[in-house]
């Protein structure tokens, strides 16, 4: 028996006595599969699931390291523009061992050693590699937002669907146990139905408005400039683009696809809609004006239809990033007998019902009515409401704590892997649902920088009023009042750069 068979077997024994004793993870136990993923279907010779991360920046390493907290699954290679962070990878997860590392995604498509791998790229090379890997026969995990443009999303699935293999979107925080918790209430019809959802993340400092930290050694030579542009316009070599990406629409998505989409997937997850039908934004570039052409300050509004799984609902979302008041993030899932509040990990559940009987007096017109008219009012209401009628059930507030253990990042591989080993596409957050997430907060783009209204199918997935190509970012037109830079990408999507 190899060494790493022997591991393998005694870590799989550790992990079923656990279990029996009962003290295993919650993550194991909610998921009713354990972390430690039976070998349901032998996918390399040493039994483990070996990946590539292919874009080994901020969210690559902590992606990556979510990945191999699960004990079935090894790094084998990894991809990224950045000299310095393939030498960073080397010595952060490979200290006693070769890893693979090439500044070319598409030798790590190439290699036979590769079951899935890892997209973690800017968002403008989402759909390539994804479409590309698919095609090799890789199975792949997909950053948030699965795509860049809404016209990306249907060729994306298409790869998926055609491949057979096991793809999943990185909206981690709906395998937390909060998540599940909401969901579990929600569809128990704890809080009635819902009619409003809302969230906000304000933030006021330079790294939460992604001004990272750029290093001293960037340069057109230590990392691949015309890689990085992939179907982006070309342009002069810029660090701070490279680094800082998220702050131009050419390669990120703004705060709604960075942020909004968090929310938006929980909401889905909780409520199994299938998305909104309108969406409108407006905001302002309002304090960080350092050539950024996103917003920084944006509210977006998304009417929910009724539909078989729920009653109609708006949602509004907002971030501001200039917010030097007194922050107060909060995330809410608001219906007609309680309501939701998340806070970081867990969550409280109010309970409110109203009595049936209306009540009067107080701040109320009966005080206005003529003696006699009080009287006879008095007389019918007591004949129409009895005294059941008019209590109201107490308010209640229930907490609920996730448990210490619980790691939402390892638990959404941990159904990514499970599925690579079953051989199946029914991951937790699969294409279908990651564009059904990804398109309406793309739409929150287009509402801000064309300032129309976005109607959307959310059963078929598409737009019902699409950019007319004059209206399309980068091509010309009258200037909107609006902050930033049209992108030409989305006018003229070309395709994937082969460089
Ligand atoms: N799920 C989450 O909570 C979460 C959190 C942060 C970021 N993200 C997502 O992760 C992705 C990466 O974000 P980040 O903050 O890590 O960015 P980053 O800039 O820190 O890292 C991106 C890396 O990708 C590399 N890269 C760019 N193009 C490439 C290509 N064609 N081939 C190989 N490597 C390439 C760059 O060299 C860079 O090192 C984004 O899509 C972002 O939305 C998700």
């Amino acid at each position: 028996m190899t060494s790493s068979r022997r591991t393998f077997l005694q870590k799989l024994t550790a992990a079923s006595a656990l279990a029996a004793s009962g003290t295993v993870s919650s993550v194991m136990a909610r998921s009713g599969a354990p972390a430690y993923i039976p070998n349901l279907k032998k996918v390399s010779p040493n039994d483990k699931i070996r990946i590539a991360t292919i874009g080994m920046g901020i969210q690559g390493n902590y992606d990556t390291m979510a990945a191999l907290r699960n004990p079935d699954v090894e790094l084998v290679a990894v991809a990224d523009l950045y000299d310095g962070r393939l030498e960073h990878a080397k010595t952060a997860f490979a200290k006693d061992r070769d890893l693979f590392t090439t500044r070319d995604y598409r030798e790590i498509l190439t290699r036979s050693d590769v079951d899935a791998v890892l997209v973690v790229t800017p968002d403008h090379w989402h759909d390539h590699i994804t479409i590309a890997a698919l095609k090799a026969g890789k199975n792949v995990y997909c950053e948030k937002p699965m795509v860049h443009h809404i016209n990306e999303g249907k060729a994306v699935i298409d790869a998926w669907k055609k491949s057979g293999k096991t793809m999943q979107v990185g909206s981690q925080r709906i395998s937390s146990a909060a998540f599940q918790e909401a969901k579990r209430l929600v569809q128990a019809g704890e809080i009635g139905a819902i009619n409003y959802i809302e969230s906000n993340n304000d933030r006021f400092n330079a790294i939460g408005a992604w001004n990272y930290s750029v290093p001293p050694d960037a340069s057109a030579q230590t990392l691949d400039w015309d890689r990085f542009l992939g179907d982006a316009p070309k342009r002069p070599f810029e660090a701070k683009r490279f680094f800082r990406w998220r702050n131009y629409r050419d390669y990120g998505t703004g705060v709604a696809g960075d942020l909004f989409v968090h929310l938006i997937t929980g909401v889905h997850f909780v409520t199994n809609s299938l998305g909104p039908t309108r969406i409108y934004s407006s905001g302002n570039l309002a304090f960080w004006k350092d050539g950024r052409d996103v917003p920084d300050v944006m509210t977006s509004v998304m009417d929910y239809p009724k539909t078989d799984a729920h009653e109609a609902f708006q949602m509004v979302l907002r971030v501001n990033f200039a917010n030097a008041g007194k922050i107060q993030n909060v995330t809410r899932i608001i219906g007609n007998e309680g309501q939701i509040e998340f806070s970081e990990n867990n969550l409280i559940l109010t309970k409110k019902k109203l009595p049936i009987a209306p009540g009067y007096g107080n701040y109320d017109s009966f005080f206005t009515f003529t003696e006699p008219v009080q009287q006879e009012f008095v007389r019918q209401y007591d004949a129409q409401y009895p005294p059941e009628t008019r209590k109201a059930e107490p308010a209640k507030e229930v907490r609920f704590d996730s448990p210490k253990t619980d790691d939402a990042h390892a638990q959404h591989f941990a159904d990514f892997f499970k599925n690579v080993r079953a051989g199946s596409q029914g991951t937790i957050e699969d294409p279908v649902f990651g564009f059904r997430a990804a398109a309406p907060v793309l739409a929150c783009n287009e509402s801000y920088f064309e300032q129309k209204v976005v109607h959307w199918d959310p059963v078929t997935m598409t737009q019902k009023n699409p950019s007319a190509p004059a209206a399309r970012p980068g091509v010309a037109r009258p200037n909107v009042a609006r902050p930033g830079a049209p992108s030409p990408k989305a006018a003229a999507k070309k395709p994937v750069a082969k460089r």
